[in-house]
């Protein structure tokens, strides 16, 4: 039996921009993971097994695809039982599906060679990733696949970020499903019908990243912080945020953080806070009582 754990995301800058091949900042958060068990049996077929979870017909059939889609990709015959457990919570923009992807393209991996090359790893994440989230830019998949932070952007190699000081993140779960696919094409639409406004926005999305990769490594925290809620700014421009999200985000500010924005595709998900260390706890109870269902700590280091 083989066992693999991956860890989950958050997008600190660029996202949207990132799938229009701008920059784009991601981190893991390693705890929260994605396990996935893989037992080859004699079946005919291989087995889905979600535990505590009842899988709606559309779910199992997806992850089914997955699988099938992942076996052809690598030539793999044999059938296997695949018990996931995972701690992401789905739709909430913390890299739910990219942790699965990444999780069961390592397990098979090592199951044909013993090895895995991250490279590949990341490639075969994403081709199974194109099931949920139609067009992905490949940002969430290899974030998980490195589990290191990146500066991200399509046909290009990934930069490595050296952080000089720690990042106290919170993470806001408005505990409204985003659906990735729809904001992606929402987005999609209104870029066709107004390019020369967002093309501008993804440029300013483009200079945000830019200048939070340096922020990051010359540990300037404040700077970071406004660059994060000027990114929420132009998130909100695109259409990405709704009432609850910026309420969550506006009581981040309120409480001290140093900035705040949506993280991933919006329309729901979550809002991440960068905080100062001494105030986790106010801010984490300012962010439930104004709406959030769950605020989980993170340090990117
Ligand atoms: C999702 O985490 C980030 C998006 O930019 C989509 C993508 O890059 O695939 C919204």
């Amino acid at each position: 039996m083989m066992e693999i754990t991956s860890p989950g995301k958050i997008i600190l800058f660029g996202e949207h921009a990132v799938v229009y091949g701008k920059p784009a900042i991601a981190a893991p958060v390693n705890s929260l993971t994605t396990n996935v068990k893989l037992k080859e049996t004699d079946d005919e077929i291989s087995k889905i097994i979600v535990p505590d979870k009842s899988l709606t017909p559309e779910e199992r059939n997806r992850l089914e695809e997955l699988v099938e889609l992942m076996k052809k990709e690598l030539d793999i015959k044999d059938n296997f039982h695949i018990t996931i457990d995972s701690s992401i919570p789905i739709s909430s923009g913390m890299g739910s599906s990219a942790s699965l992807c990444v999780s069961i393209a390592k397990s098979l991996f090592l199951h044909k060679n013993n090895s895995v090359d991250v490279d590949e790893l990341s490639k075969l994440a994403l081709i199974g990733e194109k099931i949920f989230h139609g067009n992905p830019s490949g940002i969430d998949t290899n974030v998980v696949s490195y589990n290191q932070t990146l500066f991200f952007q399509k046909k290009k190699k990934n930069e490595f970020i050296k952080i000089k000081k720690p990042l106290n993140i919170l993470i806001a779960d408005s505990g409204i499903k985003g659906s990735t696919k729809r904001a992606v094409s929402l987005v999609k639409k209104k870029y066709e019908e107004n390019k020369i406004i967002y093309s501008k926005i993804f440029d300013d999305m483009e200079k945000i990243s830019i200048v939070s990769k340096k922020a990051i490594e010359e540990g300037d925290i404040e700077k970071l912080g406004r660059m994060m809620t000027l990114n929420h700014a132009l998130l909100k421009m695109i259409g990405i945020s709704n009432e609850k999200l910026d309420y969550i985000f506006s009581s981040a500010i309120d409480y001290g953080a140093y900035g705040a924005k949506i993280s991933g595709a919006g329309m729901g998900g979550n809002i991440i806070a960068l905080v100062k260390e001494k105030d986790i706890e106010n801010i984490t109870e300012a962010l439930r009582e104004n709406g959030a269902v769950h605020v989980y700590h993170t340090v990117i280091k």
